[in-house]
């Protein structure tokens, strides 16, 4: 914890210390905080915001269990897969036969593809979005339709419900969107659901969850179901838990479509020490909600940044952020790169944005650093 905050202020030097600790919004939050050490740079020091992930891992309960659930790493991991079931369905108030867990929500994605995809099929996104989705539809033949977002970044539901003919296929959902961080309203996605043809399913990707808050325009398909076979809602324990490196996600369905994408997953695809340290998550809520207000308050500095430089970022629902340079997006990338700050892939067709995942407060420092090297013009009262 405290190792943290110094090497904070050493990469600002002594002198510098104390005006930091004035008006640096952080100092406050910090003091406040148990910091544990970042757990992003790797082996060559870079800083990671490009994969949107818990820039802190796992809190001290769960690293508990992993550490310990180590030791039974020469054991199968199907006897934990019903107790790790049974406590998804209890922290979701459903039954377990509702619950199916992968490696990684994108084998969520992944079975998806497979169960209601292929030749002759339609998957019908918006654009841009999580683009794993695209990936497999493609995979198993089917053809792809991408909608573009609307102006204020939500899904396009009524362009996409319009391309939803011929034999049926998947509607792909993210809620908050990937790489946009914005929203689409829960009662549009109500209607495009009460509207839709039979022969589609959709899928609500609701990875970012945890940061969408208490928006009036939000509210999980899991926690507030609709009634309806077709609807499959993923979830990942990858972002606000901190363990994308272990890989677990999961999804919530009725009995009947669980079942179809359970018989699509690879036989102990999940390994043993996520299945443990998952069940230790669950219980952990107290770290969640810190993670969460983290992430809020690092998400609102970074927004002060940007308004300081004026850049205007698009509103955020997650813990990434994205923004508009106004310069070919693949050139700022590998500026940022060279000086070994990493950020978010390109992502057409928004091809002057940036993604910035959100880090510690030390990692935004250095983006913000790197930033002004750039010396980037901007259109003024955009
Ligand atoms: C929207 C969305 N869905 C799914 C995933 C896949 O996550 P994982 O396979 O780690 O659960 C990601 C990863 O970044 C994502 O952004």
């Amino acid at each position: 914890m405290l190792s943290s905050r110094r090497n904070f202020f050493r990469t600002l030097g002594v002198g510098a210390a104390t005006t930091a600790a004035a008006h640096w919004p952080f100092a406050e939050f910090a003091r406040a905080t148990p910091f544990e050490p970042a757990r992003t740079q790797d082996a060559h020091g870079a800083v990671r915001l490009n994969s949107n992930e818990n820039p802190y891992g796992p809190p001290p309960q769960t690293m508990a269990v992993i550490r310990s659930a180590i030791a039974s790493a020469n054991r199968y991991p199907f006897m934990d897969y019903e107790p790790l079931g049974q406590k998804i369905a209890d922290f979701h108030h459903v039954k377990p036969e509702q619950v199916v867990f992968g490696c990684g929500s994108s084998e969520i994605l992944r079975v998806a593809a497979f169960a209601f995809l292929g030749p002759g099929k339609r998957l019908i996104q918006p654009s841009p979005t999580f683009e794993a989705m695209d990936h497999y539809a493609h995979g198993v033949g089917a053809e792809v339709i991408s909608v573009p977002l609307t102006k204020t970044f939500a899904h396009d539901l009524e362009a996409m419900l319009s391309h939803a003919d011929g034999s049926g296929g998947l509607i792909y959902i993210c809620n908050p969107n990937n790489p946009t961080a914005s929203l689409t309203p829960r009662q549009h996605l109500e209607t495009l659901i009460s509207k839709l043809p039979a022969s589609y399913y959709v899928l609500i990707d609701e990875a970012y969850h945890h940061f969408a808050g208490e928006s009036g325009m939000y509210k999980s398909f899991i926690d507030q179901p609709v009634p309806d076979e077709r609807v499959i809602v993923s979830r990942t324990f990858s972002k606000i838990y901190g363990m994308a490196g272990l890989r677990l996600g999961y999804s919530i369905a009725t009995p009947a479509t669980a079942k179809r994408l359970e018989t699509l997953l690879t036989s102990d695809g999940v390994n043993g020490i996520v299945s443990k340290a998952a069940m230790a998550a669950l219980d952990d809520s107290d770290s969640v909600r810190l993670f969460v207000k983290r992430n809020a308050d690092t998400r609102q500095e970074f927004f002060n940044q940007a308004t300081a430089r004026m850049v205007k970022p698009i509103d955020s629902h997650t813990n990434f952020v994205m923004m508009n340079t106004y310069h070919p997006a693949e050139e700022i990338i590998e500026k940022f790169h060279k000086q070994n700050v990493l950020i978010g892939r390109r992502f057409p067709p928004m091809d002057t944005y940036i993604r910035v995942s959100l880090g510690t407060p030390e990692e935004m420092k250095a983006f913000w650093q790197a930033w002004d090297t750039l010396h980037l013009d901007m259109p003024m009262g955009h």
